[in-house]
């Protein structure tokens, strides 16, 4: 499963990068809100880091809107794939951007019929909410196993993007359904490092080593 971060942040995105940990990058307004950073500038600067495909999201609602945001956000650089909302003027612009040779990541799929129109509209990736689904009690793991199931039924290309993700079980269930990425928030990203017992083994080392009175360097 691929890893991408989800933030606008340059220095999370340049650290866990350099650890090898980056497949690419999603931003979303509000991320790009978050950063305080000016949208063209910042997604330069993160396309000009990282090799995989950085998300940028068009704002018109119209498509002969988007469309045109989607072209002017196609040309910061090669691995932009052009963000549009799962609405009607979205699947028109991810048809017409996709026709084009540009990537497009169908985001704010909560349905697996969405997901179903956007692979049928020919998206690169499409970006269910899990966490937002959790937030009104509706499991969002489950609509990406559905999901998993109907592409893999019908042999589409697009690539499930698990989205809103917020814990750590998310990213395990993800890998377990099969998922093709998982775009994570930093803070989560370095949680997945963490287990109570490496806490606790790490500990019990460190208490036996000073008895010891040893020194490695
Ligand atoms: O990739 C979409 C993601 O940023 C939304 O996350 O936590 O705002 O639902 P959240």
């Amino acid at each position: 499963m691929k890893f991408f971060v989800d933030t606008a942040e340059i220095d999370d995105i340049a650290e866990l990068n350099a650890l090898g940990m980056v497949d690419g990058v999603t931003t979303n307004p509000s991320l790009i809100m978050k950063s305080g950073r000016d949208i063209l500038e910042v997604t330069r600067e993160i396309c000009a880091l990282i090799d995989g495909p950085v998300s940028a999201e068009v704002v018109a609602l119209n498509a002969e809107d988007m469309i045109a945001e989607g072209r002017k956000l196609a040309q910061i650089a090669d691995n932009i794939a052009v963000k549009v909302p799962l609405t009607w003027d979205g699947l028109k612009t991810c048809k017409t951007l996709t026709a084009e040779g540009i990537m497009v990541n169908v985001t704010l799929c909560f349905s697996a019929n969405q997901a179903l129109l956007a692979a049928k509209a020919g998206a690169t990736f499409i970006s269910p909410f899990v966490g937002r689904l959790d937030d009104i009690n509706v499991d969002g793991m489950e609509l990406i196993a559905e999901i998993r199931q109907i592409y893999d039924n019908y042999g589409f290309d697009t690539q499930i993007l698990v989205a809103s993700i917020r814990s750590v079980e998310h990213v395990t269930q993800s890998a377990l359904i099969g998922a093709d990425v998982a775009t994570i928030p930093p803070a989560v990203i370095r949680k997945l490092a963490g287990h109570v017992l490496t806490d606790k083994g790490l500990e019990g080392f460190m208490k036996d080593w000073a008895k010891t009175g040893q020194k490695i360097l």
